[in-house]
């Protein structure tokens, strides 16, 4: 039996948040502990949802999926549904989900687990805003030398943003709660969008998950061609980045990746640049180092890695 890391995955699925679950379920080294959804690509009615449907397309109904945060610590709401489409998984017809939502809260959850087991045993996987995350370091703040490590996507410095010239989504739709997860002195691994941006859903990749010939395979590669398809004419490529499951691959194949430690800080007053990661790279401040800030990725192994392991499915 091989030694397995336990982890909880905070989403908003979110087409690429649900090849990033697909990627932890087909992994044996991964123990998911539960699944927390928040708002961000679509309302939290809709990810808890896509959540349960993505587990049960796997034959897994017995994962805890949760729900967290309907709304950002301070700000509005700001969804995505040019990018993911109306359910926010658009492109497969995917059934109802029969399995039930836990009527636990996503926050408590993630206290409660937090401590519950064994210190430094629970990694956290954010794939989206980093609301519950923040809510659940706020509400108990003796969790934060108890977790192992976030590994979280968002932010971008080289790449610039996505939804705003320096905002890349996830920190934008909540940078309080950014802002909080990085002042909390706990491991950080972030895959802004300059590792994405380098993990295209080019039609060769896609077609290789359809080729599974499986319900995941088609599933995804119906998936990947809905969502691609935003993010192609946006930026004049062969495919879409596949962001969130660089995620979990790190805690997989963390050789896939390189980067460097630098300080993180979140933009969290001036409108114009709200949101903004504002990396150190070239340690030109004094500012504390609090992040693992990755920035190249072997994406032809990534995209390996993750036919064989959907393929398990
Ligand atoms: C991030 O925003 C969402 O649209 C994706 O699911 C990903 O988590 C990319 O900016
Ligand atoms: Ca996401």
């Amino acid at each position: 039996m091989p030694h397995t890391r336990k982890i909880i995955i905070d989403t908003d699925p979110g087409q690429d948040d649900a090849v990033a679950i697909l990627l932890a379920l087909g992994s044996a080294e991964l123990d998911i502990v539960g699944i927390s959804a928040v708002a961000g690509n679509v309302p939290l009615n809709l990810t808890e949802k896509n959540a349960r449907k993505i587990c049960e397309l796997a034959g897994r109904p017995d994962i805890k999926v949760y729900a967290g945060a309907i709304r950002p610590l301070a700000r509005e709401l700001v969804t995505a549904e040019e990018v993911h489409g109306k359910t926010g998984l658009n492109g497969p017809q995917l059934r109802n989900p029969t399995m039930k939502l836990q009527d636990q809260y996503a926050v408590d959850f993630i206290v409660e687990t937090l401590m519950n087991e064994p210190s430094g045993t629970i990694t956290l996987c954010a794939l989206g805003p980093l609301t519950n995350v923040a809510l659940a370091l706020i509400r108990e703040p003796r969790i934060a030398p108890r977790i192992k490590e976030i590994v979280l996507m968002g932010g971008g410095f080289f790449e610039g943003g996505n939804v705003t010239p320096t905002a890349e989504f996830n920190i934008y739709v909540d940078p309080h709660a950014a802002d909080v997860v990085f002042k909390a002195g706990i491991p950080i691994v972030m895959m802004p969008l300059d590792v994405t941006h380098k993990a295209l859903t080019t039609a060769k990749r896609t077609q290789a998950f359809r080729q599974l010939g499986t319900r995941v395979g088609i599933a995804t590669s119906e998936m990947l061609e809905f969502f691609e398809r935003f993010d192609e004419e946006k930026y004049g490529t062969d495919g879409g980045p596949l962001h969130d499951p660089c995620v979990i691959a790190y805690l997989l194949k963390p050789e896939l990746f390189k980067g460097r430690n630098c300080n993180v800080s979140v933009e969290i007053t001036s409108e114009l640049t709200m949101g903004m990661t504002v990396i150190d790279w070239w340690g030109v401040t004094k500012r504390p180092q609090n992040a693992m800030v990755m920035r190249d990725i072997d994406h032809d192994a990534f995209f390996a890695l993750l036919v064989e392991r959907l393929g398990l499915l």
